[in-house]
């Protein structure tokens, strides 16, 4: 039995754009560095080498909960010491606490020779998100455990999907605000029309599609979300400006990362990507607000081992 295991855990972006809470895809980077180790002392023990200030106790982090809930079904005698350095930073929108909260059970599952299935590590790494968010969402989790793009058919029962998707280029601008995930839930309307979800219902087929087919065109055009980005695009300063000016010098589309701040573009192509992080470092220095920015491809992989 392997006694420590280090692993990358990626970074995700969910929703893609019309796919609200159901379609995710994992990035290359950022990720965050896990080590994981038996230990010969019952229970969990975790430590932080990052700048976050997050809890260590392990109730109370994110991947601390995930992890717990996997140990529930060990034996009493099992002990772990876990040590995290978060490279993604949390309220970023890319997926953050699902790094955290999958890359522990990830970690786990390979020291325990893979002794649960995917579904069973889904379920683990959900009652980690809750502590972030309080709510159990799967959206981020499951592209990170296995890579590409994923669909979330259904959490209860859990039904997960992942579907093929051709190589995929991806620009992020984060800009340096906090949009708190509950806030960004919260200003959401619980009813839409008959005709914005048909015309939703229209582009999350025609991304899926898109996907699978490796049909760029009709990718870019699905990439519209008609009832959450109009509203919470209101609490990213430059967002519109952003998503037109990327989208005119040829990224086939985007939008909001998550919950927000972060803003996404797809692109066919590396040069695209550079162009377009050009566009958003322009605008954001303009505006006078604090960024990071991002060019990175899919991750077909999902969380690696180091
Ligand atoms: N999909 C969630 C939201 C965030 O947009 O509120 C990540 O799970």
């Amino acid at each position: 039995m392997n006694k420590s295991i280090t692993i990358k855990s990626p970074a995700t972006i969910a929703n893609l754009v019309c796919g609200f809470d159901i379609i995710g895809l994992a990035l290359e980077e950022p990720f965050d560095l896990m080590t994981l180790s038996f230990s010969d002392k019952p229970g969990l023990r975790i430590r932080h080498v990052d700048h976050y200030s997050l809890p260590e106790k392990p109730a109370e982090n994110v991947a601390g909960a995930a992890l717990l809930s996997l140990m529930e079904k060990l034996d009493d005698s099992i002990g772990f010491e876990m040590t995290i350095d978060k490279k993604i930073k949390p309220g970023s929108g890319l997926g953050s606490s699902a790094a955290s909260a999958a890359g522990a059970v990830f970690a786990a599952n390979k020291l325990l020779n893979n002794q649960f299935t995917t579904d069973d590590l889904i379920r683990f790494a959900m009652n980690g998100e809750k502590v972030a968010s309080g709510v159990k969402h799967a959206d981020n989790i499951t592209p990170c455990i296995l890579g590409g793009v994923t669909i979330i058919r259904s959490i209860h029962p859990l039904d997960a999907i992942s579907i093929s998707s051709p190589e995929l280029f991806i620009s992020i601008v984060h800009p340096q605000i906090e949009v708190k995930t509950s806030d960004a839930r919260q200003i959401l309307k619980e009813e839409v029309t008959l005709k914005k979800a048909i015309k939703q219902w229209g582009n999350i087929a025609g991304l899926v599609a898109g996907l699978m087919k490796s049909d760029y065109e009709l990718i870019g055009r699905s990439l519209e979300d008609v009832i959450i980005e109009p509203i919470r695009s209101i609490l990213i300063p430059a967002f519109e400006e952003v998503k037109s000016r990327c989208l005119a010098s040829g990224a086939l589309g985007g939008g909001i990362s998550g919950s927000g701040p972060s803003i996404f573009m797809l692109h066919k192509n590396h040069s695209s990507a550079e162009q377009s992080e050009k566009i958003m470092r322009e605008i954001y220095s303009r505006v006078g607000i604090e960024h990071k920015t991002y060019v990175t491809k899919l991750n077909h992989q999902g969380i690696k081992i180091k």
